[in-house]
């Protein structure tokens, strides 16, 4: 990541008089901390040492089956425990997907704009970026379908066919990254692409969103002719994910179903978006965005271009952060200047503060560039 950037975001989060509205990260009120405790002492109660002991790389069989259900009850017929395997998070999904599908100067097609984690894996692995329709023949694409970070949208019929086609007549893995996917705020979502595509998609999810990011498990749902290679990239990274995490997360789930949990966070999200998006269009009326149908964020496009770390260090002098635009575009040069903000943090009064000082940033920020 850019140091400058980095470092800003850094202050940000480190001085809780600076209203965050970047790093799209999870509400705190909502984690369950004494479902998560009580899961944790019955499992270190418990006579066996599984929880303690080193497991296998692909993770433990009931949280796969949990998993793999989840999925058949989305129209992914073909789908077991076996067919899952549980990762340090979606980013370590994404990871293994990359390096097992990509080797250095492949190409691989990603969304105009995109999640940087995983713009910086591709970049890391020496794949050239490409994006557009008319983008050539790729060896891997990335996206976001069921909702998408940083725009919080949900891909369109013709956008879901597009990524198929893509699949199929190019013979493209499509790496299906659906880390919000539970968390659109209509409902829970519907069948993800590889219902349709299952020797071509590679589905990526985590817990992080919708639970907690501190537990660190995610899955990564991949064909069955990758697996052997999928697991040994798992086994050479870290042998195995969280064991502890994995059977904490199993007996939080035998004891709460998600599914009440889920529908108050999507409640709880999309009133915060509203709160955003309201003081959005009230003081930064020139700033462009589309509501967001889920997730933490939106996408705002300002009106001319601009230096938006320049931007960053207005409003951080403000009391506010923001994620640059620069950091989700995938040639990392925005046409206008952008900056994703997020809602999920911070509640509603200081959402409306946030935004109050973001636009005053902007103005100082305008002021000066135009003098310059
Ligand atoms: C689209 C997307 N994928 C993956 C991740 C990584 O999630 P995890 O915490 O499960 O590694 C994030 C985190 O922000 C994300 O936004």
């Amino acid at each position: 990541m850019d140091r400058r950037i980095e470092s800003l975001q850094r202050r940000c989060a480190a001085d809780h008089r600076v209203i965050s509205l970047g790093g799209g990260l999870p509400a705190p009120v909502l984690f369950p901390r004494r479902a998560l405790a009580a899961a944790a002492a019955r499992v270190l109660r418990r006579a066996d040492d599984a929880a303690l002991q080193y497991g296998w790389p692909e993770g433990g069989a009931e949280l796969r089956g949990y998993i793999a259900a989840g999925l058949r009850a989305r129209g992914v017929s073909d789908v077991s425990a076996e067919d899952v395997v549980i990762t340090s998070g979606a980013q370590q999904a994404v990871a293994i997907a990359v390096e097992v599908l990509a080797t250095p100067g492949a190409r691989a097609w990603v969304e105009p704009e995109s999640y940087p984690g995983a713009l910086d894996i591709l970049r890391a692995r020496g794949v050239a970026l490409v994006a557009g329709p008319d983008a050539p023949r790729a060896r891997l694409a990335y996206a976001m379908p069921a909702l998408s970070n940083p725009r919080g949208r949900v891909a369109g019929a013709s956008a879901r066919a597009a990524l198929l086609t893509r699949a199929r007549r190019d013979e493209t893995y499509l790496v299906e990254d659906e880390a919000y996917a539970d968390l659109c705020f209509a409902g829970p979502p519907g069948a993800p692409l590889l219902a349709c595509a299952r020797e071509r998609v590679l589905l990526v999810g985590t817990f992080s969103k919708v639970l907690c990011p501190g537990l660190r498990v995610g899955w990564l749902v991949a064909p069955r002719a990758l697996r052997e290679e999928i697991l040994e990239a798992k086994r050479i990274r870290d042998l195995q994910a969280n064991g502890l995490a994995q059977w904490v997360l199993q007996d939080f789930l035998a004891h709460r179903p998600l599914a009440r949990r889920l529908a108050h966070a999507r409640r709880f999200y999309a009133a915060r978006a509203a709160v955003l998006c309201d003081a959005l269009r009230r003081e930064l009326p020139e700033w462009r965005f589309d509501p967001p149908e889920g997730g933490f964020s939106v996408w705002l496009e300002g009106p001319e271009p601009g230096d938006d770390a320049a931007l960053l260090e207005a409003a951080v002098a403000h009391g506010v952060g923001f994620d640059p635009g620069r950091l989700f575009v995938f040639d990392g040069a925005p046409r206008t200047l952008s900056m994703r903000v997020s809602y999920s943090l911070e509640p509603a009064e200081r959402l409306e503060a946030g935004v109050s000082r973001l636009a005053r940033a902007w103005r100082v920020f305008r002021r000066s560039a135009r003098a310059a």
